[in-house]
């Protein structure tokens, strides 16, 4: 068992089951609804959580009903959530999703009224010693002062950071975690249709870090430091129920077999097979039992 820090954010995730994608301005009928904690860093703790884990989260929650919600989930998940930041005022993120059955896309429409965790925050917490800090990188400017603090208190941890979609000041964020792990949506916005091309073009970046990029129903590709290339296939499930957080669970697959000290090809292999089994479920529920 190890320990890994997550920061990032907490979502309430409405989530809608519907028998095909609507065209816009129609008027269509939910075959299910389940209201339940998402985002992402918080979906990927609760995966490592289940992999016997110790996992801790620090993001923000507010004084509003959804947030005792949150807190809830975190708790019976045994996510620690002491060093999370809770204001008074604000309204924390929900996702409206929109899950087709047909093929388990999900389409999210995100509403937020609170602010990123501040690293003016985050330096006043005593951070426990853990042996790995996951970041999603939203905030630039606090992320990145935030993994110098860590780098300088726990030089031996490993630091890896989610980056799912374009942000102010992105390219700052480059150059000082261990692992970098991209969304597909992040590489067809930089205009790569090709996920090994793209860690090609991002290795300028990060030279001295391993990479990694999703790409769906076809799997994943690495990219490590020392310009070895990994490549593994998906490994979808007889249906595909549920996408929401596949990249999520993905990223837990990783954390949880470099933990474990597994090569990188296998490490890879893992991390789609778990991803694989989270798209034929709904929600993130025993994913580590075999
Ligand atoms: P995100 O949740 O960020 O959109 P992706 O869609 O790229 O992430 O998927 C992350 C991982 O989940 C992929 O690398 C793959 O292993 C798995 N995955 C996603 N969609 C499918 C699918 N349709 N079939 C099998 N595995 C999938
Ligand atoms: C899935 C997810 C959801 C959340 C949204 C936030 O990856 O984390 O749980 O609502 O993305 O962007």
């Amino acid at each position: 068992m190890a320990s890994v820090f997550g920061v990032g954010i907490a979502t309430v995730d409405i989530i809608n089951s519907v028998e095909s994608y609507p065209d816009e301005d129609a008027e269509v009928r939910a075959s299910t609804q389940h209201v339940s904690r998402g985002g992402n860093v918080c979906n990927t703790l609760t995966v490592l959580s289940q992999l016997k884990h110790q996992c801790y989260w620090s993001g923000v929650t507010c004084r509003d009903s959804d947030t005792h919600f949150i807190l809830d989930d975190l708790k019976k998940n045994q996510i620690d959530y002491r060093y999370a930041q809770h204001l008074d005022s604000g309204k924390v993120p929900t996702s409206y999703i929109t899950l087709n059955r047909l093929n388990g896309s999900r389409t999210i429409v995100h509403y937020r009224d609170l602010p990123e965790l501040s690293y003016q925050f985050f330096k006043m917490q005593k951070i426990p010693k853990c042996d790995w800090f996951h970041f999603e990188a939203r905030e630039i400017s606090d992320t990145q002062k935030m993994i110098s603090h860590i780098k300088n208190i726990y030089p031996k941890a490993t630091i890896s950071v989610e980056i799912e979609k374009e942000r102010k000041g992105l390219e700052d964020i480059f150059g000082f975690a261990d692992l970098y792990l991209f969304s597909k949506a992040y590489a067809l916005y930089s205009g790569f249709d090709n996920p090994l091309k793209f860690l090609s073009d991002q290795k300028l970046n990060s030279p001295d870090a391993d990479l990694t990029c999703t790409w769906g129903e076809k799997g994943a590709v690495a990219l490590l430091a020392d310009g070895t290339i990994i490549e593994s296939s998906a490994f979808p499930p007889t249906h595909i129920v549920d996408t929401l957080g596949a990249g999520d669970t993905f990223n837990a697959g990783i954390i949880h077999a470099r933990l474990s000290e597994l090569d990188w090809q296998q490490t890879l292999s893992f991390a789609c097979q778990l991803a694989g089994k989270k798209c034929g479920q709904m929600g993130f529920e025993n994913l580590a039992a075999s």
